[in-house]
């Protein structure tokens, strides 16, 4: 992995002015440097996954989610699918946006620099998760950033596609939070415990929403049956939106012990939360986190 985050020389400096990473002499722009880190420590977690299906596939089909300005999407195919580099897999990298502006910008610039393998779907990734235009296989979902529960609708896609390969740096989460906050009266019964605490100052309910929509995440995901790591994605600065959730799926080690242990760790947390307080599942968030799980 590159530790220095700069621009390799194999990258093409053309393509890296275009997206304005670099500025026009060439040098790192200031406000892109941060973003230009991000996406390269990305791409080294990326790499072995691209490797993994191109070594069962003989190509790899990535889906990235909230796009925007598709940094990731084309510093992936610049590296890993364009013609001339030493590690060539053949595929596609569909970028989803809902912004049609930065989708008409990116459809430009992929097609300025000959990157057929690059489409863009002015959709949601809601809408996106039935498109006609998606490759009939889809290898890894990434979603970098995609907004509050654009991430969780990342994960419906990758779960109804089967894709064996999820990278997720989430956002800003504000649903889970809420649905603490009016979750509240109810939890603080049901809880007689120090941890009703979490729920006494906004502040803590917040940052406490948070964290535990990505543990439901995770557990989520195993309860489907991958293997999840979460670590951070760059130092420290970047607290706030810094998590990093990698999920593989091999369908040779599927462990219905493990997956049934996850749900039931899913449903208890959900239940001792107060978001699945109804016990109907009606609830949104716990429909969200339990569809397609046989207890559900
Ligand atoms: C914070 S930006 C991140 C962009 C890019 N992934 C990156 O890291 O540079 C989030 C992007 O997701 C898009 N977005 C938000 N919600 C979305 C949704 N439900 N479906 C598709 N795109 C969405 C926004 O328009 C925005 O461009």
């Amino acid at each position: 992995m590159n530790a220095t985050y700069e621009p390799r020389p194999e990258q093409s400096t053309a393509l890296l002015q275009e997206l304005h990473i670099l500025t026009r002499d060439g040098k790192l722009n200031q406000d892109t440097r941060r973003k230009l880190k991000q996406v390269q420590h990305l791409l080294g977690f990326i790499a072995p996954l691209l490797k993994q299906s191109y070594a069962s596939h003989g190509s790899a089909h990535v889906v990235d989610h909230g796009a925007g300005k598709s940094y990731l999407g084309f510093l992936l195919y610049d590296a890993y699918f364009k013609q001339g580099l030493a590690t060539q897999v053949s595929g596609s990298v569909t970028g989803v946006e809902t912004r049609a502006d930065l989708v008409a910008r990116s459809a430009d610039l992929a097609a300025r620099f000959g990157f057929d393998g690059m489409q863009f779907l002015n959709a949601s990734v809601a809408q996106s998760n039935t498109s006609a235009k998606l490759p009939s296989r889809i290898d890894i979902v990434t979603a970098l950033h995609a907004c509050d529960t654009a991430t969780d609708d990342a994960i419906r896609f990758a779960l109804d596609h089967n894709a064996p390969h999820l990278v997720l740096v989430p956002c800003c989460q504000a649903e889970v939070a809420a649905c603490l906050r009016s979750a509240k009266p109810h939890a603080e019964r049901r809880n007689k415990n120090p941890l009703a605490e979490l729920w006494r100052r906004p502040i803590h309910t917040r940052e406490f929403g948070s964290q535990l929509t990505n543990v439901l995440r995770s557990l989520q995901l195993e309860a489907h049956g991958y293997q999840v790591t979460v670590t951070e994605l760059v130092g420290w600065e970047h607290a706030m939106k810094n998590e990093l959730i990698v999920a593989s799926r091999s369908p040779q080690k599927q462990n219905g012990a493990a997956q049934k242990s996850s749900l039931a760790k899913l449903t208890a947390l959900l239940e001792m939360t107060g978001l699945n307080h109804h016990h109907t599942n009606q609830n949104p968030i716990a429909l969200r986190f339990l569809t397609g799980l046989s207890a559900a």
